[in-house]
């Protein structure tokens, strides 16, 4: 029997505002569009997915913590958080469970504080600069792991 792989999706802080914030860098799409193409995606790779939001770090932590046991992959956009947030960075090292980091923008390529990321050191790998094909991009990478 085909065993479906579990993939938890968590978005942080102000992700919920998708398309009607700074519209120029995030794009049109709201979260809601974005996480019915993802689960058309996760389909196709027999993937079950949660897909989240919270403007709350500890909230992040937990659902990371809740993670343990009941998904094999998890995928983050810890939006603001990347840049500062030793905690989430402990909270996925502790866990154990291969995450990937992504990001709508290319955050290279912007304001320098976005460049460095405290969290992709304890992840397989970043994924940025797609819009919202960075999440289909991260599907496709969680079925590969
Ligand atoms: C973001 C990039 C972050 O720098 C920013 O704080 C966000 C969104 C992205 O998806 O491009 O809120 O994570």
């Amino acid at each position: 029997m085909l065993v479906m792989k579990k993939v938890i999706i968590i978005n942080g802080p102000n992700l919920n505002l998708l398309g009607t914030r700074e519209k120029d860098i995030y794009g049109m799409e709201t979260l809601e569009e974005i996480a019915k193409k993802v689960n058309a995606e996760a389909q196709k790779h027999n993937i079950d997915v949660s897909f989240i939001q919270t403007n709350h770090e500890g909230e992040i932590i937990d659902k990371i913590h809740e993670a343990k046991g009941n998904f094999d992959v998890i995928i983050i956009n810890p939006a603001a958080y990347t840049h500062y947030s030793i905690a989430i960075r402990d909270a996925i090292k502790a866990v154990e469970i291969p995450t990937i980091e992504i990001h709508l923008s290319n955050v290279h390529a912007r304001e320098e504080f976005r460049s460095k990321s405290v969290i992709a050191p304890v992840c397989v790998g970043q994924i940025s600069g797609f819009g919202s094909f960075s999440y289909i991009l991260a599907i496709n990478a969680a079925a590969s792991i």
